[in-house]
């Protein structure tokens, strides 16, 4: 079975990165000039202003620092309070150790940027390191590689918020412009048709219909998992892997590429998926691909006359396109006790199609019966 998941999946990364690879612009490399601001006059307001964005933006900060439990929900907290407690915690041995006031702060924040593990913040080291090791990237080096003035604004955004005055040098005309946030210049995705799209998770999930069954069926997902838990298994798949499936094979980008807000549409709509289909046949060969398959798996051979069954518990179907149109047959499939055929009786039909039958499925159906002969 991982065998034959192996296959599958070198097939589906083959089209990735050959016809799909459109669906995927983040995945090619950007050709575009990059956007550059120059920094050169920028007051401190300025600073804290772009250190703002940053920290939702190129900086991915808030991938982690939220109200998740990943990291520090650093927003939220009353930071004076904390960098007063971090600097005097008998565990701190860096920079600002048993220092206080401003440029301290701005001490202990640059420290945490670029050498995370120097202090980690108890209950929130690598599982097993004892709080020694941070799991945080280091943000000035790749991939997320804040340039120095941007990781000036960052400190001064947090510097501020924390009621500092802000310690950083402003930028001058010698320092290298601000790269624009080339991935956050598109504008965010808001359908999560199109998210799902772009990201390329049909490829893998049964999703947008496209009955891919590499990664697990993410209907009813809202009924087993928290938002919390979905939004991490899209970010870093690696730290729970679903019960039956092999680790390494979600990307494990998408917390660097995915916009935040793009994050919180697609997490919404994946805890409001229905229950998925109850797979026909008790295989897991996804739905069925022709009308005939469709029949088979959900039985309707066993009421109707279909495919010379001959079953009669239900109305013989043949010229029902004569007498029903598309929307009135489906409405018959999925909703069979809203309209009951002459002569026959209400409560004999299964009602529940329309949960279990995949949308692929149901057209295959209505298409079938529309042409089925008298
Ligand atoms: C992949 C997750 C992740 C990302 C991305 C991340 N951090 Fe962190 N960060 C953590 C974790 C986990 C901790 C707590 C462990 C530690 O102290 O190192 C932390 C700690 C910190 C601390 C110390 C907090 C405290 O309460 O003392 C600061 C400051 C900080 N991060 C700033 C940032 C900034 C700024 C960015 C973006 C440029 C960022 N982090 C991006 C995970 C992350
Ligand atoms: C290349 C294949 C692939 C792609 C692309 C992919 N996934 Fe996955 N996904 C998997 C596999 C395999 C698993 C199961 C292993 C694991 O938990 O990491 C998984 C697990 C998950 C889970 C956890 C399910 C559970 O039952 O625990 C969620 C949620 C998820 N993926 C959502 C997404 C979303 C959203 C996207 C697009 C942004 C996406 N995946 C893209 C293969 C993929
Ligand atoms: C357990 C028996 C049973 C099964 C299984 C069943 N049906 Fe029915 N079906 C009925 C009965 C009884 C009626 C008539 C009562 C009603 O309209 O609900 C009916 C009505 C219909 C109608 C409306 C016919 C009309 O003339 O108004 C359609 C269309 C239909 N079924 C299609 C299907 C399809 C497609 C399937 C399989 C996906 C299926 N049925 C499975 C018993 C069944």
């Amino acid at each position: 079975m991982t065998f034959l998941r192996i296959i599958v999946f070198s097939v589906v990364m083959m089209l990735f990165f050959q016809g799909f690879s459109h669906m995927l612009p983040q995945v090619e490399p950007d050709t575009s000039p990059p956007v550059e601001v120059s920094t050169d006059g920028l007051d401190m307001a300025g600073m804290i202003a772009l250190g703002e964005e940053l920290f939702s933006g190129k900086g991915t900060c808030t991938l982690c620092h939220n109200g998740m439990g990943r990291a520090p929900d650093t927003l939220e907290m009353d930071l004076s309070a904390i960098f007063f407690s971090r600097l005097g915690d008998a565990r701190y041995t860096g920079v600002a150790a048993g220092k206080d006031g401003a440029k301290a702060v701005e001490g202990y924040l640059r420290e945490s940027m670029q050498d995370p593990s120097v202090f980690v913040v108890a209950g929130f080291g690598k599982k097993g390191s004892n709080d020694t090791v941070s799991p945080m990237p280091v943000v000035d080096a790749a991939p997320i590689e804040l340039s120095p003035v941007e990781m000036n604004a960052v400190i001064a955004f947090l510097q501020d918020r924390a009621a500092f005055e802000p310690t950083v040098p402003l930028p001058s005309a010698d320092d290298v412009p601000v790269a624009g946030d080339a991935p956050a210049v598109d504008a965010a995705l808001t359908d999560p048709v199109d998210i799902i799209d772009e990201y390329g998770c049909a490829a893998c999930h049964d999703l947008n219909e496209s009955g891919a069954d590499i990664g697990p069926l993410l209907g009813g997902i809202g009924n087993r998992m928290s938002r919390a838990l979905v939004m991490e298994a899209i970010i870093d798949p690696n730290a729970v892997i679903a019960d039956g499936f092999d680790a390494d094979f979600m990307p494990d980008d998408f917390g660097e590429t995915m916009q935040l807000s793009e994050l919180i549409v697609l997490s919404t709509y994946l805890m409001e998926l229905p229950e998925a289909a109850p797979v026909a046949a008790g295989d897991d060969e996804g739905p069925a691909s022709t009308a005939i398959e469709v029949i088979d798996a959900y039985g309707c051979g066993g009421c109707h006359d279909l495919e010379g069954s001959e079953g009669d518990l239900g109305p013989n179907l043949g010229g029902i396109g004569a007498r029903m149109d598309r929307a009135q047959i489906k409405a018959a499939i999925i909703d069979p006790e809203a309209e009951i055929a002459d002569g026959f009786e209400g409560g004999m039909m299964p009602d529940d199609f329309g949960d279990g039958m995949a949308e692929s499925e149901l057209i295959l159906i209505v298409d079938y019966l529309m042409n089925l002969p008298e």
